[in-house]
């Protein structure tokens, strides 16, 4: 089977293929107009073993928009409490006649593992600090609706880098798709890596938000932090935090990003993240349903003898 475990992995014309499905369903889906059966009798499993507000909830709207029969398996409540091991899990879910699963989990590496065990199509809701990929996705999917384009625009994604499934699925969509992207994080949480992946790091906020066409903030991963070294919030602030005196070094017409969940006045101050017309905060919240019923529909297509993941 097809899985979308990561970023990595596609082709950069995958990655449009898939911006290209997810356009018709923002209409569908804001309109409630023109339902869709094309998952009807699939039963489709989100098992987060992570918290979610957002993966979780466009996850099972999307599956519900397509017909799909979908089901959530939370982790506080689950036999993972009682000791199971992931690969039980796994097993056990598989043995539910499962047609797509869909996991949270804290480790990175964890939802491959699953993929290697099940008998159906299995999307990433994010895993550990490894991929985000529907978050990459939907950010993609955002920037060239509002910028008109991906390509050449200046995309500065300034946080917790380190940790980032977020960032580490952006970085490796938005340079798939040539944009030019300017990472910013203390010296403690920017990958030794970096350079690998063909783009800056900076540690000088200001300096790197010089003519940017999007600012995409990310929030402290203090969870994943053991040991490291954790900046105060007020330091943070300083230092990192989206003021709107910061934001004036980017172009006037700039875009504001986050993928939530936000700590308002810590990586970004509330006026900026509420800023009409350049906050773009809500729109990736809506585009994620679309893009996720685009990878539902088009990851199944094979089980479901349908022509068509390029
Ligand atoms: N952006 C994102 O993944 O949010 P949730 O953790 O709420 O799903």
């Amino acid at each position: 089977h097809a899985h979308l475990t990561g970023i990595s992995g596609l082709q950069p014309h995958e990655i449009l293929f898939l911006l290209d499905e997810a356009e018709q369903w923002i209409e569908v889906n804001r309109n409630r107009s023109g339902s869709d059966h094309r998952l009807d009798g699939l039963t489709q499993i989100n098992a987060f073993f992570e918290n979610s507000t957002r993966t979780l909830l466009s996850f099972e709207i999307a599956g519900k928009r397509l017909g799909a029969d979908v089901v959530n398996m939370h982790a506080a409540q689950s036999s993972v409490k009682k000791g199971e091991t992931l690969i039980d899990t796994a097993v056990t879910l598989n043995a539910m006649r499962a047609d797509v699963i869909v996991i949270r989990h804290m480790s990175s590496g964890a939802v491959q593992l699953i993929a290697d065990k099940v008998d159906c199509p299995v999307l990433n809701a994010g895993d550990g600090s490894h991929e985000h990929p529907t978050q990459a996705l939907l950010d993609a999917l955002t920037i060239r609706r509002r910028r008109g384009t991906i390509a050449h625009q200046r995309v500065v994604i300034c946080g917790d880098i380190l940790h980032s499934r977020v960032a580490r699925s952006n970085i490796l969509a938005l340079t798939a798709l040539a944009a030019e992207v300017r990472v910013v994080a203390p010296s403690t949480l920017m990958p030794a890596a970096i350079a690998k992946m063909g783009i800056t790091p900076f540690t000088d906020f200001d300096a790197a938000l010089e003519g940017a066409d999007v600012v995409m903030m990310l929030r402290l991963q203090n969870e994943r932090m053991s040991g490291a070294y954790i900046p105060s919030t007020r330091e943070y602030h300083l230092n990192y935090g989206l003021t709107l005196e910061r934001l004036k070094r980017a172009k006037p017409d700039a875009l504001i990003m986050h993928p939530g969940p936000m700590n308002r006045g810590v990586e970004i101050d509330s006026n900026v993240a509420d800023l009409p017309g350049r906050s773009a905060i809500t729109e990736q919240v809506e585009m994620g349903v679309a893009v996720r019923m685009a990878c539902l529909d088009v990851l199944t297509r094979r089980s479901r003898k349908v022509e068509g993941w390029a």
